[in-house]
C-alpha cells in the first residue's frame, strides 16, 4: 500500500467515525439465526458482524437445558422471569456480576464486547445510574470512561464528588441500566429495558446507597416508572422503590432520587448546563444533610 492510499483509508476511517459509524457490516449476508443454534457452553459473543438496524426485540431466548445440554428457547415472558430469579437470587455485587455475564436473554450481549458493569465504589452513599455504555465503555468494560463520562467526571467534581476520591465521603458509584452495548449506540429498546430492570434494581439494592442520581431520560424514566421527560423529572428528589415486585420485599425503604440531565445532551445542549449546576448544587445540600 502507498502512503497516498494509506492517508485516504485513514482519512475515510476518521469520517465514517465522525458520522458515529462504529460497528462494521459484512459485504456477504449473514445467517442471522446461526447463534440459535450455538452450543450450550460455547462462547457466547457470536461471529456476526455488529448491525445497526433499529430495534431488536428479543422474541426467541436460548437457555441452558442441563438435561440434554441442548438450547431450551425462551420467550420473552420467560426470559424476563428468568431475569427477575436470577437477580433476585443474587446476595453479592459478584453474584450479581456473574448473573449478568451467564445470562442469555440480551441479544445485544453477542455484539458487545464485555459487560459494563460498575465503576466507583459501592460502599458510597451516592449511586448514579445511566442509559447503556457505549463504544468506549465497550472496549474498556467501565461505565462513562468516553467523551461523556469525561463531561460527568468534571461535572460531579464541581461538588468534589470523584468515583475514586480517596475520602469516602466524596466517592460515587456508578453503573447503567443496561450492561450490554446497544451496537452502534442505538437507543436501547423498551424490551431491553424491561429484561435490565430486574438487575439494576437489584444492584441498587446490594448497594444500598443514601442517594440516588438517574442520569438523563432513560434511566429516569425506567426507574421512576414516570411517563414524563427528563425535563419535567428533573431538578426534584422522588422516592424510588423497586418496581419489579419479587424484589420489594428486599428493600428497606425508599430511596431519594434526582433526575439529571445526561452528560451527552449537555454536549449537544450547552445551554442546559446551568440545570445541571443547580441540580449539583442541590444534591450538595442534600448530602450535607446526610
Ligand atoms: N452513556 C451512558 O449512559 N452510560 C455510559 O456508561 C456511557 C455513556
Amino acid at each position: 500500500m502507498t502512503a497516498a492510499q494509506k492517508t485516504a483509508f485513514i482519512e475515510a476511517l476518521r469520517w465514517y467515525q465522525e458520522q458515529g459509524v462504529t460497528d462494521a457490516l459484512a459485504d456477504a449476508p449473514q445467517d442471522a439465526t446461526a447463534w440459535l443454534n450455538t452450543p450450550i457452553g460455547a462462547p457466547a459473543r457470536s461471529t456476526l458482524p455488529a448491525k445497526n438496524t433499529g430495534s431488536p426485540a428479543p422474541t426467541l431466548t436460548p437457555a441452558v437445558s442441563h438435561e440434554n445440554q441442548q438450547p431450551a428457547f425462551l420467550g420473552v415472558a420467560e426470559a424476563r422471569a428468568e431475569a427477575v430469579r436470577l437477580a433476585a437470587a443474587a446476595q453479592t455485587l459478584e453474584d450479581l456480576k456473574s448473573a449478568l455475564e451467564n445470562f442469555e436473554g440480551f441479544s445485544i450481549k453477542k455484539t458487545a464486547t464485555n459487560l459494563v458493569f460498575a465503576d466507583g465504589d459501592p460502599s458510597a452513599d451516592i449511586m448514579l445510574v445511566g442509559e447503556a455504555p457505549g463504544a468506549d465503555e465497550d472496549r474498556l468494560g467501565r461505565p462513562f470512561v468516553g467523551i461523556s463520562g469525561q463531561l460527568l467526571d468534571k461535572i460531579l467534581k464541581t461538588i468534589g464528588l470523584d468515583r475514586h476520591a480517596q475520602e469516602h465521603e466524596a466517592r460515587i458509584y456508578i453503573s447503567n441500566i443496561l450492561n450490554w452495548r446497544p451496537p452502534g449506540n442505538r437507543n436501547p429498546a423498551p424490551a431491553e429495558i424491561e429484561l435490565a430492570l430486574p438487575f439494576i434494581e437489584r444492584h441498587i439494592q446490594i448497594a444500598a446507597p443514601k442517594l440516588l442520581l438517574f442520569c438523563g431520560g432513560v434511566s429516569a424514566k425506567a426507574l421512576l416508572n414516570a411517563e414524563q421527560g427528563i425535563s419535567r423529572l428533573r431538578g426534584r428528589w422522588h422516592p424510588y422503590t423497586p418496581r419489579t415486585s419479587e424484589l420489594a420485599g428486599l428493600s428497606s425503604g425508599p430511596i431519594p432520587a434526582l433526575a439529571v440531565y445526561h452528560p451527552s445532551y449537555l454536549l449537544r445542549t450547552p445551554a442546559q448546563k446551568k440545570h445541571a449546576w443547580s441540580d449539583m448544587l442541590e444534591i450538595q445540600r442534600k448530602i450535607k444533610g446526610l
